[in-house]
C-alpha cells in the first residue's frame, strides 16, 4: 500500500502534523512494503486556486508537481484535519480544488480529525458532505476523532493520558487495517476502466 497523508493545519508546528507523522510511522511498521508520504499544508504552501491552474500557468505546474507525484503514486489517502471554528481549515478546502479525479478518484480515504477540546465532529461531517463529489475520493465508513489531542499520541509517554492514548493508538491501527483492505479492493475498480467516462466527468 502507498498512502498519501495530507496534514490539514496551516499552523507550524501543529497537532495535525504530529498525528500525520504518527500515522506515517504506523503504516511503515504495520504493513510489509507499505510506504506513506505527507503533504503538509503547514505554512500555506499552495496559494488559493486561481484560473492559472486551468490555463496551464507554468508556476502552478511546478508548484503542484511534487504533491501530484505523491498522490498519483498513492492508492489511499489519509486526511488529517483540525477543527477550526467548527470547520476544516480553508487550506484543506483549497487542497480539494487543486487536486481532482486523476489524483484521488476511486481511492479510499480515511478521515482523522482532531481538537484541543471536545471538537472534531464537524470536520468529519464537512469532509463527508462536500470534499469528494468531483474528485471521486471514496471515504471509508470508519473515521478517527481525536479529542484533547495535546494529551495523546505524544512520543513522550509522560505527556499522554495513558488510557486515551492506548485506545486511540489501537483505534488508528484498526482503521488503517481497514483502509489497507479497501486500497487492495479498489485498485481493480480503477483498473477496470468503468470509472472513466467522457460523458460524465463530474459528480452529480
Ligand atoms: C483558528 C482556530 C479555530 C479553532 N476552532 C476550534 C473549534 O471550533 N473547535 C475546537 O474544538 N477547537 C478549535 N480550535 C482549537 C484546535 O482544536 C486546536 O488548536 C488544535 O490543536 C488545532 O490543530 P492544529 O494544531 O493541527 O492546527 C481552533 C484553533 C484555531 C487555530
Amino acid at each position: 500500500m502507498k498512502v498519501a497523508i495530507v496534514s490539514g493545519s496551516h499552523r507550524q508546528p501543529s497537532q495535525s502534523i504530529k498525528v500525520a507523522k504518527l500515522i506515517r510511522r504506523r503504516i511503515g511498521e504495520r504493513f510489509a512494503g507499505a510506504q506513506a508520504e505527507i503533504i503538509d499544508l503547514g505554512g500555506n504552501p499552495y496559494p488559493l486556486w486561481d484560473q492559472g491552474i486551468w490555463d496551464g500557468d507554468p508556476a502552478w505546474t511546478e508548484r503542484l508537481a511534487e504533491p501530484k507525484r505523491i498522490l498519483n503514486e498513492s492508492d489511499a489517502l489519509v486526511v488529517v484535519s483540525p477543527e477550526w471554528h467548527g470547520q476544516v481549515p480553508s487550506g484543506l478546502k483549497n487542497f480539494f480544488l487543486l487536486f481532482g479525479p486523476k489524483e484521488l478518484g476511486h481511492k479510499p480515504g480515511m478521515i482523522v480529525t482532531l481538537s484541543a477540546s471536545e471538537g472534531g465532529s464537524y470536520p468529519v461531517a464537512e469532509l463527508r458532505m462536500s470534499s469528494y463529489k468531483n474528485n471521486r475520493l471514496c471515504y471509508i465508513p470508519e473515521h478517527v476523532i481525536i479529542k484533547h489531542v495535546e494529551s495523546v499520541l505524544n512520543d513522550d509517554p509522560a505527556q499522554n493520558d495513558a488510557e486515551r492514548d492506548t485506545y486511540l493508538r489501537g483505534r488508528i491501527d484498526w482503521t488503517l487495517g481497514i483502509l489497507n483492505e479497501y486500497a487492495k479492493a479498489l485498485r481493480p475498480v480503477r483498473e477496470s476502466g468503468v470509472t472513466a467516462s467522457p460523458d460524465f466527468p463530474f459528480g452529480m
